[in-house]
């Protein structure tokens, strides 16, 4: 064996990109077991987070610009190891003489003394332009790092066409490490870092590990986004009258949302029934949910389309739907290279089940809310519409009064939603459609 010379961290971030491109795993995931197992931290660990992160959001750029000083076919092992490299050069601050011979030096190792010399030769050619010279008048997928559909599909769902570029920019940025404070569990000013317009309990850190805050390990706060706590917030602000005690949600996996809202129950006396498909993310949901038990009516394992509860019994309702995600493209950095059109359509007919059985779970005069992480139409308006059409006891309710100062947020396909998008509010690009039960 050699002697290992690359640095922990591009060496975490090589293994996961190979990880991700030969075993479909996700990124986040490989990267944290890869980080732990190995005691990788602090600075290290930051920059094999930027690295698997970077590399993987533009991929679609770097191998336009590898494949044209590439005549013939990459191994996939140096193909992942050519995006490393030209991640450095191209969008990290690392000197070229570095970016270049760590990279020789990782293939070296990893892959085998022969390609080290194509490496070497592309990267020199991959350093003689910035990214910008190197993506200038190229086709639009190529120069903004999204698969072809996927423009196509954001396009569709944005209101303001002149606005698509910068959308596709924001998913390209690293995503900012957010916090949320459960209200009584927390305090915002305990978290450090600076405040958020989108939610009273969210506090952007300035870097670190989340981790370290103590709130943070003790359950009494999270790392959730902006976007996610304000469905949290809609559905617990929306006006009810009579009773307001118990509450659903109806896919709570993994639990960002269902803590929140069992933070915000406990302080009104009311409390949450967590529902989850899957058993391993309902286990996640119930440790998510510990400091705030107060606000839980229980954990459960089911099917949210052919639940165990009786029709008419809850007074908010939570379907936070499976959906494609490409509404939080920055911070699951393959995942558009791996969803397709087809996933989509697939998710529909499931999406239009799960809204069904929550109007029927919540109670004359009750609430449900609609969300998905997609501002894809078919998936947000689509599946609203397609339930309205079906059942005469349930209407759309405007939910812009409840959402403080955000603008420009409402849905451009279905009024009284709301689309937040990443570019204009800096959250990821939620879908919310608040519907009350005749
Ligand atoms: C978008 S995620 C929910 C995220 C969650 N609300 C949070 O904030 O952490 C959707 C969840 O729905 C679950 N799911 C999928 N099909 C389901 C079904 N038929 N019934 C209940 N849950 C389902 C998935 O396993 C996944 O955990």
């Amino acid at each position: 064996m050699p002697v290992a010379r690359t640095d922990p961290a591009r060496l975490v971030a090589f293994e996961v990109l190979r990880a991700v491109s030969d075993q479909d795993a996700y990124a986040n995931l490989e990267l944290s077991r890869l980080l732990r197992e190995r005691g990788v931290s602090g600075r290290d660990a930051a920059l094999a987070t930027e690295l698997v992160g970077g590399t993987l959001r533009l991929q679609g750029s770097y191998d336009d610009i590898l494949d044209r000083l590439v005549k013939g076919t990459l191994q996939p092992p140096v193909r992942d190891a050519l995006r490393l490299g030209t991640h450095q050069l191209l969008s990290m601050r690392v000197p070229t003489h570095a970016a270049v011979t760590t990279t020789v030096d990782l293939v070296k190792e990893q892959i085998g003394h022969k390609p080290s010399g194509l490496v070497n030769a592309v990267l020199r050619k991959v350093a003689a332009q910035d990214l910008e010279s190197w993506l200038t008048d190229r086709p639009r997928p190529a120069r903004t790092a999204h698969p072809a559909w996927v423009i196509d599909a954001l396009a569709e769902a944005l209101d303001r066409p002149a606005e698509l570029d910068a959308l596709l920019a924001a998913d390209n940025e690293r995503p900012a490490v957010v916090l949320v404070a459960r209200p009584g569990l927390a305090d915002v000013a305990e978290l450090g870092g600076s405040a958020l317009a989108a939610s009273p309990y969210a506090v952007e850190l300035e870097g670190g590990d989340p981790g370290a805050v103590p709130a943070v390990r003790e359950g009494r706060a999270g790392v959730q986004d902006a976007g996610s706590q304000l469905v949290a917030l809609v559905l617990a602000r929306a006006a009810l009258e009579g009773d307001d005690q118990r509450w659903l949600d109806v896919c709570a996996g993994p639990g960002g949302k269902a803590a929140l809202l069992a933070a915000i129950a406990a302080e009104r006396g009311a409390g949450v029934l967590a529902n989850e498909r899957q058993r391993h993310r309902a286990q996640l949901v119930a440790q998510g949910v510990r400091a705030a038990r107060a606000g839980v009516l229980g954990v459960v394992t089911g099917d949210g389309t052919r639940p165990p509860w009786s029709p008419g019994t809850f007074d908010r309702v939570l379907v936070d739907a499976p959906c494609s995600g490409l509404g939080a493209l920055r911070r699951r950095p393959e995942s558009r290279w791996r969803r397709t059109a087809a996933d989509v359509e697939e998710l529909v007919p499931l999406q239009v089940a799960l809204l069904d059985a929550a109007l029927d779970a919540a109670r004359p005069g009750g609430v449900v809310l609609y969300a998905t992480c997609s501002p894809v139409v078919a998936e947000t308006a689509g599946v609203v519409r397609t339930v309205l059409e079906r059942r005469t006891d349930a209407v759309v309710e405007p939910a812009l009064d409840l959402i403080g100062d955000l603008e420009d947020a409402e849905s451009a396909h279905l009024p009284g939603a709301l689309q937040l998008w990443p570019h204009r509010h800096r959250t990821d690009a939620m879908f919310l459609s608040l519907l009350r039960r005749r």
